[in-house]
């Protein structure tokens, strides 16, 4: 997978005059979800991520806030998203390598992962990332 295959998803809204409501059902996502886990609280200058799943695919929204999801892939090819909407999300397929900073006061980052929790699945060391095959 390479940074050509990121892909930015609408998730649908329904709005009316008592707010918004936005809903991520089976079929969005080119993948089915066993997961979601959220960062909050996040202090200002500080980065999360730094890592690459082995098969994992994961879909990551802003609910609240902003930050940036800087992805690189094993070409060396380098992109930076920033996801600011509750109604739109970054999917990153598996094998991209991935940090995110620049998290906004408050901000929450919600992910939607295609697996549980699995140590095993990472790739946490930059070098073991390029070389993996
Ligand atoms: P870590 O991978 O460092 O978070 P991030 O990639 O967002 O910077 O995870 C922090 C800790 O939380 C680490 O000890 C693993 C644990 N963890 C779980 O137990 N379950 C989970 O679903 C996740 C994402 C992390």
């Amino acid at each position: 997978m390479t940074v050509y295959d990121l892909k930015i998803i609408d998730i649908p809204k329904i709005e009316d005059n008592r707010g918004n409501l936005s809903v991520i059902e089976a079929g969005l996502l080119p993948f089915e979800f066993k997961r979601v886990y959220y960062l909050y609280d996040v202090p200002s200058g500080t980065y999360r991520g730094a890592h690459a799943h082995k098969e994992q695919w994961e879909f990551l929204i802003a609910l609240s806030g902003s930050f940036t999801v800087v992805l690189q892939d094993v070409n060396g090819d380098k992109v930076g998203v920033t996801l600011n909407k509750p109604n739109e999300g970054l999917l990153i397929p598996r094998m991209l390598w991935r940090e995110l900073e620049g998290f906004s006061s408050g901000s929450v980052c919600m992910v939607v992962a295609s697996d549980v929790y699995d140590e095993g699945d990472y790739i946490r060391d930059y070098n073991d990332y390029i070389n993996y095959n």
